[in-house]
């Protein structure tokens, strides 16, 4: 497939109404990305040029096609059991401190915060389940920008890709195999909700509030520290005091909050909201 060609001038004004309505910022190095990414979508609905392509983006007030350039622009790379120090810090000690806390009938509140295709959310209801909760005891969230991302996560139907570092035990009791497909059981799709949340709206994060966890792994990576200032400052006021927000092992809220309190546990880093 040919390119269609993407001027400079036109990546700087496309890169910006990505960043202001996403907070994802597009480095120039990515501009061959977007135009390849974006050039199908043009051809697709027969726009000559990008300049076209931007107005019908910023004019139309069609939300479907401002969601098919987010779809075009995220990454979406995840699968079960990903960065698994962590998983075993949230499972053996937050989850246990969070247990002691609350009292009798308080829900506990789990959210994975830019969960893509959903594979991290169902793992976080794999290891609560795997230690005895009752999916009375807990609500597991999952949103993203991305409707196509939460599609995929809604029907809960993978490829061995996504599920490559499930342990065997795990993968007998809560996947059945069709077709190559890897098909979550019931019992664990059940307990996750989804829902489309931008990170970086004022008015979209008030959907969810008194979370107990906060799991925001490997989506700050994209924004700069404005929009990351952004949407941690968000993250803080969902968190109930003493809540946790995990970030992605290679990132860090280095210069960009001290609202919260970093705990390390086994080399893993916990932020605390004090
Ligand atoms: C690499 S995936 C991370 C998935 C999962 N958290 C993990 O670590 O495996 C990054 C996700 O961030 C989402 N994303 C990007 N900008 C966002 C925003 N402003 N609000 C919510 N989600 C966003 C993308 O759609 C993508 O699905």
């Amino acid at each position: 497939m040919l390119n269609i060609p993407l001027p400079d001038s036109t990546f700087k004004d496309l890169r910006d109404y990505i960043y202001e309505k996403s907070g994802i910022y597009v480095a120039d190095t990515k501009k061959y990305l977007i135009e390849n990414r974006l050039s199908r979508i043009l051809l697709e609905k027969k726009i000559n040029n990008f300049e076209d392509y931007l107005k019908l983006i910023k004019f139309s007030g069609n939300g479907n096609e401002l969601n098919r350039l987010f779809d075009a622009v995220t990454t979406n790379e995840t699968y079960f059991f990903r960065e698994f120090d962590q998983l075993k810090i949230f499972s053996d000690e937050i989850m246990p401190k969070i247990l002691s806390q609350k009292k009798g009938s308080q829900v506990i509140k789990i959210w994975s915060a830019a969960c893509s295709t959903g594979e991290e959310p169902y793992t976080l209801a794999i290891m609560l389940l795997e230690k005895g909760l009752n999916p009375k005891q807990f609500e597991i969230y999952g949103s993203d920008l991305s409707e196509g991302a939460l599609n995929t996560a809604k029907t809960a139907v993978y490829s061995s890709y996504s599920v490559r570092n499930v342990p065997a035990y795990y993968m007998n009791k809560y996947f059945s195999i069709s077709n190559q497909s890897y098909i979550l059981s019931a019992s664990a799709k059940k307990t996750v909700n989804f829902m489309k949340i931008n990170l970086i709206d004022d008015k979209n994060i008030r959907m969810l509030r008194n979370v107990d966890v906060i799991f925001c792994r490997n989506v700050l990576i994209y924004f700069d520290v404005k929009s990351k200032q952004k949407a941690t400052s968000h993250l803080y006021d969902c968190l109930n005091p003493g809540g946790y927000l995990l970030i992605g092992s290679s990132e860090s809220l280095h210069n960009i909050t001290r609202a919260f309190k970093p705990n390390v546990l086994n080399k893993v880093i916990a932020y605390q909201k004090v």
